[in-house]
């Protein structure tokens, strides 16, 4: 990916070019390109002097870092125990259909990204999607185009406010 930087470097200079600032700077290169970018680290790593490798460690122990690009949006299907047994699984498999990947992948679009979780801890109202932060109760398979199609339009209404 070509990355901004200009951009960047105005991220390393919002936190200050410190050690200490690494969490935020990373939090910021993740809010500016849903994901952290190789080429933004080499920069931080230049920066602060700290080596890639452990930056690449700080970037894996947290969910919040992602080292694989993401979709705008990220559908969570959950997978546990009680989701499981009212269909969970088909759930993902009419995702996947309906997106053209697998669970763990990105649409080519950037726009979804698709993951199960095991257990969000609401178990009653399973089966349950989690699209961004909105929850997504008693899921079914019918609900997939429909939720789908929420999230499309917004790309639509996004595009058309950028033209
Ligand atoms: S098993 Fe899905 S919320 Fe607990």
């Amino acid at each position: 990916m070509q990355i901004n930087i200009d951009k960047v470097n105005s991220i390393l200079e919002k936190y200050g070019v410190q050690k200490e600032a690494l969490i935020p700077i990373l939090q910021g290169i993740q809010a500016e390109y849903n994901y952290l970018p190789q080429e933004a680290l080499i920069l931080v790593s230049e920066a602060l002097n700290i080596p890639l490798i452990d930056i690449v460690g700080v970037a894996t122990f947290y969910k919040a870092f992602s080292l694989e690009p993401r979709g705008k949006h990220t559908i969570t299907v959950c997978l546990g125990t009680a989701c499981h047994v009212r269909g969970g699984p088909k759930i993902v498999e009419e995702f996947e259909r309906n997106l053209g990947i697998k669970a763990g992948e990105t649409t080519k679009d950037n726009e979804f990204s698709l993951e199960t979780v095991n257990c969000l801890g609401c178990c009653a109202i399973g089966p349950v999607v989690v699209v961004d932060r909105e929850y997504y109760a008693k899921m079914s398979i019918g609900k997939v185009k429909t939720i789908l199609k929420r999230y499309k339009e917004k790309k639509r209404s996004r595009n058309e406010e950028n033209k």
